[in-house]
């Protein structure tokens, strides 16, 4: 398993058993479409002015990153406003980009730096610094691109190169980075690119490009062409709120709301709800109310009950469509009647932690049975106990194992709890007013 090795500073959650959670909660800004009105307002040619904007680490990397290279962003909370350099106006940073702990920062930003004039450097930190970057590197460079990765992994060196080839690619993984990363290179590219995934997976890119006026083809679900060069054109972009941090809270109210949870204007965008049909399939009771557009992306308010859930079996398939919400999933299950069975899931082994065996260890912490396959894990429905968890610095472990506390029978001291901010900044507060009892305390580790 990768090490993440805990900060005697870092921070610890003790998560207290509830029984019941229920009220209206708001949520944050969707993290991937943050991360894009940032990247594609960047370039493109007028202003772009963004509201309902993710505050949160992993997307002021993006834009600290953008600012770097010289694009003016105004800074006013939730609404932003970036004056698009245009397609030939990024400049040379001074140093290299550290984009912390954000993938989504560092492999968008590789197509996007492959194809300009000027070179740069991309690092992170140690988690970002684990990660693979050569699945990115690859592609680019059958497009001319120059890019050198330190044994697949950041520092990612790149020269830029101008002008791009455009090509026809077929992707190993089913990754929404690495498309983008190619979509982002092909507009600087002479010719039609076309993207070949083996899976559908998130579209944001592709609809963003639509609504700024690039000329790109969604051929079929798996398959998107671009035609550059393109120029961009600035819009208003609002930012639905993120179905994969309303996630935790679906599943906080299938185990607890018995008067209901409501989840105002959450985006559900089909590329991104594959936890929806796992959900209806084991049971759960949830609504899509008022449905709508919040710009080039769907929106509903997501009304939840708790439900008495049954284990199914999900493949590859869904795993695409739920690829971050399956930590959460896997607290779902323990209450789910009988067994669960996800298969195909290797892909969470290259996540923040190994989401596989990070989740199985903390799991059988407190006490379920897990069998964990290289691309899956088995789970048996059973009484949480209480204990300690470590989630190697990853959010989505450590916001999982918050919502267990509603199946516990002591309390969850969960490890690790910082990186949370990179995602879903009011997390605690957020948790707090729908009935969950979570503790932050600065932790020091009693092995
Ligand atoms: C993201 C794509 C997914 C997801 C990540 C955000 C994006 O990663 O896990 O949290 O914004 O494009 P992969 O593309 O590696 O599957």
């Amino acid at each position: 398993m990768r090490q993440h090795p805990l900060d005697p500073s870092s921070e610890v959650y003790l998560a207290h058993p509830t029984a019941r959670v229920g009220g209206t909660i708001a949520i944050p800004g969707d993290k991937s479409v943050s991360h894009r009105a940032l990247l594609l307002g960047a370039v493109a040619e007028g202003s772009t002015v963004i509201s309902g904007f993710l505050r949160s680490e992993d997307c002021l990397r993006t834009l600290a990153a953008l600012r770097a290279l010289g694009v003016p962003i105004d800074d006013h909370g939730a609404q932003l406003n970036v004056t698009g350099v245009g397609p030939g106006g990024l400049t040379e940073p001074m140093a290299p980009l550290d984009l912390g702990n954000s993938g989504t920062s560092m492999r968008l930003l590789m197509g996007l730096l492959a194809a300009q004039p000027f070179d740069s450097v991309l690092t992170g930190d140690e988690s970002l610094r684990q990660r693979p970057m050569e699945r990115v590197a690859e592609p680019l460079r059958t497009m001319g691109a120059q890019i050198t990765t330190d044994q697949g992994r950041a520092p990612v060196h790149i020269r830029g190169t101008t002008p791009l080839r455009a090509v026809d690619v077929t992707l190993p993984v089913a990754s929404a980075q690495l498309k983008s990363a190619i979509l982002l290179a092909a507009l600087w590219a002479d010719g039609r690119t076309t993207v070949k995934s083996p899976a559908p997976s998130r579209d944001h890119t592709e609809r963003m490009l639509l609504t700024m006026g690039v000329p790109l083809q969604q051929e079929s679900d798996d398959i998107v062409s671009v035609t550059g060069p393109a120029t961009l054109t600035g819009t208003a972009i609002e930012i639905p709120g993120d179905f994969s941090a309303a996630a935790f809270f679906i599943v906080a109210g299938l185990l607890g709301a018995t008067d209901g949870l409501l989840l105002p204007a959450v985006g559900i965008n089909p590329t991104r709800t594959g936890l929806l049909t796992i959900l209806n399939n084991m049971g759960g009771r949830i609504e899509l109310r008022n449905k709508r557009q919040c710009g080039a992306e769907p929106v509903a308010d997501i009304y939840v009950e708790q439900s008495e859930l049954h284990g199914v079996e999900v493949g590859a398939e869904l795993v695409a469509l739920s690829i971050d919400e399956l930590p959460v999933l896997f607290i779902a299950a323990t209450g789910a009647e009988g067994r669960t069975v996800v298969t195909g899931a290797e892909e969470l082994r290259h996540k923040e932690s190994d989401r596989l065996a990070v989740m199985a260890a903390g799991l059988r912490a407190l006490g379920v049975s897990v069998d964990e396959q290289p691309d899956g894990l088995t789970i048996e429905a059973g009484q949480l106990l209480g204990g300690r968890v470590d989630s190697h610095g990853d959010h989505r472990i450590a916001m999982a194992f918050a919502i267990a506390s509603l199946r516990a029978l002591e309390p969850i001291e969960i490890l690790g709890t910082d990186q949370i901010g990179t995602s879903f900044p009011d997390f605690l507060t957020t948790a707090a007013l729908s009935g969950l009892r979570l503790e932050a305390t600065t932790g020091t580790r009693h092995d």
